[in-house]
């Protein structure tokens, strides 16, 4: 895309530095935990050791008895007011405190205030709790079989263990395509639970003021208005109503997901600062963030892939188990349970496919969520680009040559996948073409059947993956009723500045300067001159938030149609001031002039100061306008990526020698704030690929509970990442923008496995469940015999 504007004014295209970064960089962000307010008192919560148990006594005395221990909150103290379980974004129920049983390790149980943290956590110390376990369901085959105990004993009618049961695809028409395919193969695949480790652990502090009859909670969430809604939903019965709700998220330290749902740990603060009028602070630890928040991914799938003997793939039949923990809180839109994992026929032009999924409640916190993903993407990617390989393993085909043959080709866009998306645009061959090139991948190849020769081990793996983001169309998309639009309200100020307020909230993304660069482009305000503002609902239009890379499809979109609505009007004034009819108006970035005559223009800052000085007669004064943008359809950005991998036959370790991302987020706002998502996303995509994993004993007791056992990357592990692009642009998004901000976690772990696999399939290994340790390798060079 041609730049519009002067680096100067800085629209799309520009990579201009970071507004966000002097606070930043500086230690001057100001985050949850740096809100001090006057006679704040602090919560710290009383967490369950068993993962299943009857609660036979919540003694609460002794911790009353320590000096600044001022309440024990226990789900008793909520029924009171109604307010011990709530609902999930999945129309689920959770608890607040629990009354009767905890449901898994960590659980929160009871809930101290204190005049300061530190007796806060001497208070949890001193609470004792009678505990008379019960049996445990860990496992969610098992927790589908007959007998199993049914854990969600809170519903009455409720005789399984089993949530839902969904499927999509046409099953007959695959059931035949299957039965006439020339080759079948198929594979089991494990993509386990993971925890999101965001810098931040979440928190909040709620303050109600008892005169105004007005709480304001300072909180991490990601979508602050949804969440006034719901808590206006969940606590309007004892008097908070909407208006009377100020969410408010300050710099948020990382979110991807994981600060999406409501954790009972606002809601006791809540709870607490409405019963005793005093500002209530709870941060959750790094243990507590890592054991007991929602977690991601824990799909258990099978896949079957239907193909002739030249590679063609034909059919794909895919049956999943989705552990959801005890209660079904995934961040879904209410339509999908299992997000948007009907996108697994992936970049292929797959004439039939049926995909089932059964989503099943176990002793293990909430799952589901949607991290640095659009909703079950990953899960959906990771199958397709696995078993594309599987099948060119089984034919004996380079997987790239395989992949080439099979994708949608780039005439056939607007294309509509067998299982019903209508993907927007897209030149898959184009991407991969370029990783290939960059990347050497046929001297590649021949550097592989040398080193073969010698028992060295080295592997390239591809994966060409689309994504599915910008959530969403009203007409398919809405969380707890409430439909996926987003919003921006500019207001231009009498000297040409601009205020610009989203209804989404940034985490790190850079909101602040893209959004800016979006007003600049449409505008011609310099995009110094634009403060964007987010994340207060007492100020900011109504809007569902930012994950699942919707912002720029969506809150992005909303600030260019705000912006044209802007434009529009000034049209209007610079006719009235130029004397000339409308009609006979040009307009490049920042001004107007006279068809013909350039040397007579307007510029916006001389159309803004009229606005307030000298409008038209019959014109409203000022210049701002508001927008609630309904995308018509998804963005479906995509890349591919090739990874080199080293293995050591000694240790098992997997080194990544290159990987080369090519993506494709249609036109860019800023091509460094994108290269930066880009970065950090394939890291992400490294780590569940290499090293995360969170497990469960049989008793239901977490492994790894902590950053001593969970395993993230660091620089140390982090490997040279290079990147490309192309352009592809959205036709219906008004810039032609895709969202970029999961693809690489989304597209990375499958090209990592397939490197690693491609290293060993001469050994007859076929596939490998992630993540990918040096244990893991090294057992199966010992079984092969090649271990050094
Ligand atoms: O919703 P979220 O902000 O996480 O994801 P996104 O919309 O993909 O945007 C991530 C960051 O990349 C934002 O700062 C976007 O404005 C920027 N971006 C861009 O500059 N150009 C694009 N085509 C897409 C995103």
């Amino acid at each position: 895309m041609a730049l519009q504007t002067t680096p100067e004014v800085g629209g799309m295209g520009h990579s201009i530095k970071r507004k966000e970064d002097p606070r930043f960089i500086r230690g001057q962000g100001n985050y949850v935990d740096d809100i001090q307010l006057p006679g704040m008192l602090y919560l710290d919560i009383v967490r369950s050791p068993f993962a299943h148990a009857k609660i036979k006594k919540i003694d609460t005395e002794k911790a009353l008895k320590i000096p600044g221990v001022l309440a024990v909150i226990t789900g008793e103290t909520l029924a009171k007011y109604n307010l011990h379980w709530m609902p999930t974004l999945m129309s689920d129920t959770q608890m607040v405190l629990p009354i009767e049983k905890v449901m898994y390790q960590a659980q929160e149980v009871a809930g101290v205030i204190a005049t300061d943290r530190y007796t806060a956590a001497d208070g949890v110390e001193a609470v004792e709790v009678e505990y008379d376990p019960l049996p445990v369901v860990v496992d969610p085959f098992k927790a589908l079989e007959p007998g199993a105990p049914v854990l969600r004993t809170d519903k009455k009618d409720k005789k399984d263990n089993r949530i839902f049961h969904w499927e999509v695809g046409d099953r007959a028409g695959t059931e035949k395509a299957f039965a006439a395919a020339e080759i079948v193969v198929k594979q089991s695949l494990y993509l386990p639970r993971i925890h999101v480790a965001s810098i931040e652990t979440c928190g909040c502090v709620a303050d109600f003021d008892r005169v105004k009859g007005r709480l304001t909670v300072y909180m991490t969430t990601q979508a602050p208005h949804a969440i006034r809604t719901v808590f206006a939903l969940v606590a309007g019965h004892v008097g908070l109503s909407e208006e009377k709700i100020r969410i408010v998220s300050p710099d948020i330290g990382g979110g991807f997901g994981g600060k999406v749902p409501v954790y009972p740990g606002y809601v006791i603060a809540v709870a607490a600062s409405v019963v005793i009028g005093k500002p209530v602070k709870w941060i959750e630890d790094r243990m507590e963030n890592l054991q007991a928040d929602s977690f991601a991914r824990d799909y258990h799938i099978t896949a079957e892939l239907a193909a002739r003997k030249d590679g063609t793939m034909t059919a794909l039949r895919i049956k999943t188990l989705a552990d959801h923990g005890y209660t079904d809180a995934a961040a879904n839109p209410s339509k999908f349970p299992a997000g948007l994992f009907s996108i697994c026929t992936g970049s292929y032009d797959l004439k039939h496919a049926f995909a089932e999924v059964d989503g099943v409640y176990t002793n293990k916190p909430p799952g589901g969520i949607a991290y640095r993903c659009s909703f079950r993407v990953t899960e959906a990617v990771h199958t397709i680009e696995r078993m594309a390989d599987v099948l060119a393993q089984e034919l004996k085909m380079d997987p790239a040559e395989l992949r080439l043959k099979n994708f949608i080709p780039a005439e056939k866009f607007p294309y509509k996948s067998a299982l019903g998306w209508e993907y927007d645009s897209g030149n898959y061959a184009a991407a991969l073409k370029k990783a290939m090139e960059k990347i050497g991948y046929a001297d590649l190849r021949k550097e592989q059947a040398e080193k073969r020769k010698r028992g060295e081990l080295m592997g390239i793996g591809i994966s060409s993956f689309t994504e599915s983001v910008g959530a969403g169309p009203s007409k398919h998309f809405d969380i707890l009723g409430i439909k996926m639009f987003d919003s921006c309200e500019i207001r231009v100020h009498p000297t040409g500045k601009a205020t610009a307020r989203f209804g989404t909230k940034s985490q790190g993304q850079g909101h602040e300067t893209t959004y800016a660069q979006i007003v600049a482009e449409e505008l011609g305000i310099p995009a110094a001159h634009v403060e964007v503002e987010e994340g207060d609902t007492d100020t900011a239009p109504y809007g569902l938030g930012t994950y699942a890379s919707r912002s720029t499809p969506v809150a992005g979109a909303a600030g260019a149609m705000a912006a044209r609505k802007i434009r529009e009007k000034a049209k209007k004034i610079a006719a009235h001031l130029l004397e000339v009819g409308e009609e006979d108006l040009v307009w490049e970035p920042g001004k107007f002039s006279g068809k013909g005559a350039p040397q007579k223009a307007k510029t916006i800052q001389d159309i803004a100061f009229a606005a307030y000085t000298n409008h038209p007669p019959g014109m409203e004064a000022g210049l701002e306008a508001v927008s609630y943008y309904d995308p018509p359809n998804l963005t479906f950005p995509f890349g591919s990526y090739i990874c080199v991998v080293d293995i050591d036959r000694g240790t098992g370790e997997v080194k990544i020698r290159r990987f080369v991302a090519v993506d494709d987020c249609g036109n860019i706002i800023n091509p460094m704030i994108v290269e930066g998502q880009i970065h950090g996303g394939l890291t992400m995509g490294m780590a569940p690929a290499l090293m995360e994993e969170i497990q469960y004993d049989e008793n239901g007791n977490i492994q790894g509970g902590s950053f001593m056992d969970y395993l993230l990357p660091t620089a140390m592990e982090t490997p040279k990442w290079e990147t490309e692009k192309t352009v592809t642009p959205s036709p219906h998004h008004p810039l032609g923008a895709k969202g970029v901000g999961e693809s690489a976690t989304v597209g990375a772990p499958p090209a990592i496995v397939n490197a690693v696999v491609d290293a060993l399939a001469h050994l007859g290994v076929r596939h490998m469940d992630i993540p990918i340790t040096p244990e893991k390798v090294w057992k199966i060079l010992k079984e092969k015999g090649v271990a050094a």
